[in-house]
């Protein structure tokens, strides 16, 4: 063999090695980090655009805290923090409360939170209100006409029970289907005037289930919380189109790309999951990326 074939049997060997199976839009670029600070960032999503499989994966690494923060788009003043990704089409943000205090007069700060991208879980939050003089209302944002809302009073803190959120000291509500954002505001009967010596604020806020054990010592300490994140779950699925769809229609775009997974359709929202069959595990939006589990 001279030296010009073996050349060029290397060039085919290394264009046979380099040429993807698929549209590389649809996997993730060689060397994409796959962590940002301590949160993991699993394909479909990607800090990078070519790390994600569209733009509505593609979430900002702000690497200027320490350690670096994950953000659900690029837009600072509305951007929500991302605490957890996971691959069975969950996630979970970060979110504040609304609230109101009596101090010399009625204060009330409302909350709003929008995750434009994803949809918040119907089945995994709660709306809760604490307060013993306080009614409270959520209202979706955007998308979806929703507006509903629960009172909580109380008359002596010695009548609140811990761990019963059922309106005394504490009121709560399941979430509706479909809605991507929400409004909280927080609002009082009489000033908390006949309470104020063990409850002078009223709060309220959407908290993943099991997440939130109502304590009577919530009806003052909650006011020590008003810059803190409470967890709340997001569903995430793939584009606008059904498995069906997706399947039949457009197979070049299909995502889900490992040879042993299958598509699901979410019971929330619009688009599809992907998930390894049974006795695989793994990433299957990856091509190589559902395992054999034994
Ligand atoms: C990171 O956060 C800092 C401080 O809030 C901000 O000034 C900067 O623009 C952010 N960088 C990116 C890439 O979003
Ligand atoms: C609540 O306080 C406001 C002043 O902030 C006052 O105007 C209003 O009458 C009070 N309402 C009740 C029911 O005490
Ligand atoms: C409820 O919990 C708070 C704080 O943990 C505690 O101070 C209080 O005594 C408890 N109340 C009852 C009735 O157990
Ligand atoms: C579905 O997604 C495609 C691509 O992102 C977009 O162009 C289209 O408008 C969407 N269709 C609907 C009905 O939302
Ligand atoms: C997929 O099919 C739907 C309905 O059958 C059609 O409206 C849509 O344009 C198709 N999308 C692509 C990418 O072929």
């Amino acid at each position: 063999m001279n030296s010009q074939s073996l050349i060029l049997q290397l060039i085919s060997v290394s264009l046979l090695l380099s040429v993807p199976l698929v549209s590389p839009a649809l996997q993730p670029a060689p060397g994409c980090p796959t962590k940002c600070g301590n949160v993991d960032v699993p394909f479909p999503f990607g800090t990078r655009p070519d790390c994600s499989l569209d733009d509505s994966f593609h979430v900002i690494c702000n690497t200027s805290f320490n350690p670096p923060i994950l953000y659900d788009r690029d837009a600072p003043e509305e951007a929500l923090e991302i605490l957890e990704i996971s691959l069975d089409g969950q996630m979970k943000v970060g979110s504040l409360m609304a609230y109101g205090c009596f101090d010399k007069k009625w204060l009330p700060m409302d909350y709003q939170l929008y995750a434009p991208k994803f949809v918040i879980s119907a089945t995994r939050n709660k709306f809760v209100a604490v307060g013993c003089d306080t009614y409270a209302f959520i209202e979706g944002s955007e998308e979806k006409n929703y507006f509903t809302g629960c009172t909580a009073m109380c008359d002596k803190i010695d009548r609140v029970e811990n761990g019963t959120c059922s309106g005394i000291g504490c009121c709560q509500m399941s979430f509706p289907k479909g809605v991507k954002g929400f409004r909280l505001s927080v609002h009082t009967y009489g000033n908390h005037t006949l309470v104020k010596d063990f409850n002078n604020c009223g709060y309220a806020f959407v908290i993943e289930q099991g997440s939130y054990h109502f304590s009577s010592s919530d009806l003052m300490g909650l006011r020590k919380r008003i810059n803190d994140y409470f967890p709340v779950g997001l569903d995430w699925s793939v584009g606008n189109l059904t498995c069906e769809e997706a399947q039949k229609n457009d197979s070049s775009a299909y995502a889900c790309r490992a040879i042993n997974s299958e598509c699901y359709n979410p019971s929330n929202g619009i688009g599809y999951n992907c998930k390894c069959l049974p006795g695989f595990q793994g990433n299957p939006y990856l091509v190589n990326g559902c395992r054999g589990t034994n």
